[in-house]
């Protein structure tokens, strides 16, 4: 039957940690260090830092534990979990398989930023601490009309390679150390970066919310982050929950993979952001942000150069544990509707990918004017799914698990027939049906129309 290679699929995550490694793998990314730092910059700081974490609180949690809990009930991939609940929900899926297509189109360029950086730091091109240099050498970089676009294809290479072998022993022994060498390494640069001269106002910038910087955009950009960093609003939870064993407590899962993924974030502005202030940059800079200052606080530490090294290794790491997820939430879906093989569907879409991801690449550099609906390639890509695709994902799904499904079947699998505690079982019926879309419906109307 077609559920063969959902069965295998499903022993990868066969251990508790297995699949807590593999959800927290697919959230924690670029999202968090390259641009979670830098969306804060560009919104003023505080103020979106708080509105991202009143966000993840109500909307967040819920969507987290509502997802993993749909995946389980429908032991099916994205589309196939939408259709079980109604026919009339198809589409939801099959929007949250385009939205991974996309994301990955561009995410695979950044991808191949952070090839290139390894490749700067073991020649020793990025030690150095003049900030005008750094800039410079960054732009020069992206803006390059060949260069990032192979770097981009070596990421996206490298991508299918592993969803190629299906994700095995590999990545999850490699996630077991990737992730706490990952936790630690940022924890050192925080702390370096806070200590510079010159630290403390960009930890009030981070830390200080100016509520008059507050506006519709800025929310719409706080909610799309949430989605983008937590992997919610397309699907990918919602498969990974289709891979969990019934006893699983759900409510624990929805709980920790938010934790570590904020912690991860807010570190990595904590590491960014008062650095930028330190040095001289400016926070609003844009996707530049992570490039250009974190080589100048390296330059400042003792074996800096080493450390940048094994800095952006693992930053790449992070990447692949995320950018698998995404090219494997399109290649089930694929393999499973229109039955094509694994190995043909996974080469067929990877191009695809790599070819659509080439003109996000040339918005950087010689494409830069080229402009639709007043964005260029990068940012509309972005808009489209992270400011639209993903909230409308959620909003969805709220509706397919408070409305169409039913909070009381809901609840009856998250906690296993009642075996699980949930203790805010109420309180979460309350926001999935009413807070989150409504809240989501809201900011999603308001800035768009
Ligand atoms: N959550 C990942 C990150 O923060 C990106 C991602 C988005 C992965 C959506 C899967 C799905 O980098």
């Amino acid at each position: 039957m077609e559920t063969k290679q959902k069965t295998t699929e499903r022993e990868q995550w066969g251990s508790k940690t297995g699949f807590l490694l593999a959800a927290a793998g697919s959230a924690v990314g670029l999202g968090n260090l390259w641009k979670f730092p830098y969306m804060a910059g560009k919104n003023g700081g505080g103020v979106f830092v708080f509105v991202y974490i009143a966000i993840l609180v109500t909307i967040g949690f819920t969507l987290m534990a509502g997802e993993l809990t749909l995946g389980r009930y429908t032991q099916l991939n994205a589309l196939g979990a939408y259709r079980k609940i109604s026919k009339k929900l198809t589409w939801v899926g099959a929007m949250g398989v385009l939205t991974a297509f996309l994301i990955l189109s561009y995410y695979s360029v950044i991808g191949g930023w952070v090839i290139n950086y390894i490749i700067k730091s073991v020649t020793g091109a990025i030690s150095i601490s003049d900030t005008e240099t750094l800039g410079n050498m960054f732009g020069t970089m992206i803006s390059n009309p060949i260069q990032p676009i192979l770097y981009h294809a070596v990421f996206m290479i490298i991508t299918l390679v592993i969803v190629f072998g299906g994700i095995g022993d590999g990545i999850e022994k490699a996630s077991k150390i990737m992730m706490p060498a990952l936790f630690i390494m940022i924890i050192a640069l925080a702390i370096r970066s806070v200590t510079l001269p010159g630290a403390s106002a960009g930890l009030e910038f981070f830390l200080k919310p100016d509520f008059s910087k507050l506006s519709i955009g800025l929310v719409l950009d706080a909610l799309g982050q949430v989605f983008f960093s937590l992997s919610l609003g397309m699907g990918i939870i919602i498969t990974y929950g289709s891979y969990l064993p019934k006893n699983e407590n759900i409510p624990q899962s929805a709980v920790f993979i938010p934790v570590v993924d904020t912690a991860v974030a807010l570190l990595a502005g904590f590491a960014i952001l008062p650095a930028v202030f330190a040095l001289g940059f400016e926070p609003s800079a844009g996707p530049g942000l992570m490039f250009v200052t974190l080589p100048a606080v390296f330059a400042k530490m003792p074996f800096g150069s080493l450390f940048a090294l094994l800095f952006f290794v693992l930053v790449l790491l992070a990447a692949l544990t995320s950018s698998i997820s995404l090219l494997e939430v399109c290649v089930s879906y694929v393999v499973d509707e229109w039955k094509w093989s694994r190995k043909k569907t996974t080469m067929v879409l990877a191009l695809a990918i790599f070819l659509i991801g080439v003109p996000t690449s040339l918005s950087f550099g010689p494409w830069a004017d080229i402009k639709i609906f007043g964005k260029n390639f990068f940012d509309l890509y972005d808009f489209i799914t992270s400011n639209v695709f993903l909230p409308l994902g959620g909003l969805m799904s709220c509706i397919t698990i408070g409305w169409v499904w039913g909070t009381d079947n809901a609840i009856k699998e998250a906690t296993s027939n009642g075996k699980v505690k949930f203790a805010l079982a109420k309180v979460w019926c309350f926001l999935i049906k009413w807070v989150a879309p409504v809240a989501i419906g809201i900011v999603f109307y308001r800035s768009i129309f």
